[in-house]
Parts: structure tokens; sequence; C-alpha cells
């Protein structure tokens, strides 16, 4: 199996970063998966967001969670990229699985619950993911351990991943203890130590952020089984010419 080129918040390089433009550019270009972001709002709508607050990639501010979606929907989350993005809408992730839901891509939905750890948020993203059937192409993903084993107490078909930016002494076997069936690792952690200890414990293993070509070549060389990238597009081209 080659590695999946997995658009990182959309093909965000090229439009802004968790909205539609950017999933469909992916979809366009070619891209087999989609990553994105998960946050909940005051009335517990999950959305697409990487930030805990709006300032960044939106023309309001504050923290997401004290805003309800009708008061999201309201914002303009494409101008801070450029103008002619303008009125591009905060999605939520069920706008996202009904665009997503027949089009054969790997999903990549991350819990953004690392510093606000959101009440739910697993339950409600398992369950809106086995509505639309998407649990076999889905993995979940977070920084946070104590939310991998909540959610491998609550599903077993959607794939769960542990993200790690940090060295730690057995990352592969710490993830698998969890619940975890993948490990989701900054770009400075691949080792083919790492690599071979995922292959001996029969743990995926997804190289995040990718976006140098010596990397791409690097984490296709050691056969990983996906990477992030913010340009699918050129992602694609590297890959074929190996
Ligand atoms: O899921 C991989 C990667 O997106 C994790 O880091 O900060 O881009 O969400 P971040
Ligand atoms: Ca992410």
């Amino acid at each position: 199996m080659s590695t999946t080129i997995i658009a990182h918040r959309g093909a965000s390089r090229s439009a802004p970063e968790n909205t539609m433009s950017a999933f469909e550019h992916a979809y366009q270009s070619g891209a087999e998966g989609i990553e994105t972001d998960v946050q909940l709002t005051k009335d517990n709508v999950p959305v697409l967001m990487h930030d805990e607050r709006l300032n960044r990639t939106t023309n309001s501010s504050g923290y997401l969670k004290d805003y309800t979606f009708s008061q999201l929907q309201q914002l303009d989350a494409g101008s801070w990229f450029s103008r002619k993005y303008s009125g591009e809408k905060i999605l939520s992730l069920d706008e996202l699985l009904q665009w997503a839901h027949n089009k054969s891509l790997y999903l990549n939905i991350e819990l953004k619950n690392n510093k606000i750890d959101y009440k739910n948020l697993e339950n409600i993203v398992v369950d809106m993911i086995s509505q639309f059937r998407l649990q076999n192409c889905t993995t979940i993903s977070t920084f946070n351990p104590k939310s991998v084993e909540r959610l491998s107490a609550i599903t077993k078909q959607t794939g769960i991943a542990l993200l790690t930016s940090k060295r730690r002494r057995n990352p592969v076997e710490n993830a698998k203890q969890l619940g975890a069936s993948a490990v989701h690792i900054k770009y400075r952690l691949l080792s083919k130590r790492l690599i071979q200890q995922c292959k001996r414990e029969n743990m995926r293993v997804r190289v995040y952020t990718v976006n140098r070509p010596s990397r791409m070549k690097r984490c296709f060389f050691y056969r990983c089984d996906g990477i992030f990238t913010d340009i699918p597009d050129q992602a694609l081209d590297y890959r074929q010419q190996l």
C-alpha cells in the first residue's frame, strides 16, 4: 500500500483552512484523504476550526465555545486568507460528512480537546460518523490521552490515533495501551526505529505536517500509512515520480 496523501485542514495552502473551498480544492486535485479539526459550540454543535479562538481565521474574536452555531454562521472565515474567499462559512462536522459520505475519501477528524476538554465530544463525533456509515474510512485523533481512552471504550470500528509532538520513551506502546490503532506523529519524530515498532505492534503511522519534497520522499520511502500536507496536489506529483 502506498502512503495516503491527506489534505491538512483541506488544501490549506490554496484556500482558507477547514472551509468547503479547501476541502473541494483537495478533492478536485486528487487528495485521498481530508484532515480537519473539531470543537464544540456553546450549543454543542461540532464545528471545524483549528484554534480555540476565532481571532486568526475569522472576522470576530474570543473563544469559539462561547458562540452558538447560528452566531458562528454569521462570520466570515475566508477574508483573512484572501478577498477572493470572503463570505466563506465555518462548517459543522455534519456538513463535512454530508459532503464526504459518497466520495471514497479517508477522513481524519482531530478532536481539539487538549486545551479545552469539551464534555461529550467523543460521543457526539462517534455517533455522527456512524450515522453517515463512515466508520471504516475514518480515524479520530487527539493529543489528549484520556480522550483516546474514552474513544476506545465507545467505538471498535472507527480508527483511533494518539497525536504526538514530543519525544517520549515508548510512544507506540503507550498509544496501543490507551486503545489507539495508530500514532500520528510530528515529522521530526519519524525514525526507522519508530516505523519498525509500529509494524511489530500492528499500529498505523501517519506524519504531520509534511510540505517539503525531501520530507515527503522520506515518508514514502518508509511506507508510512499517511502524510498530512497543506499541498496535496504537489505531494501526489512527488509520489508519482518515485
Ligand atoms: O492531525 C495532524 C495535525 O493537524 C496536528 O496538528 O496543530 O495542525 O492540528 P495541528
Ligand atoms: Ca489538525
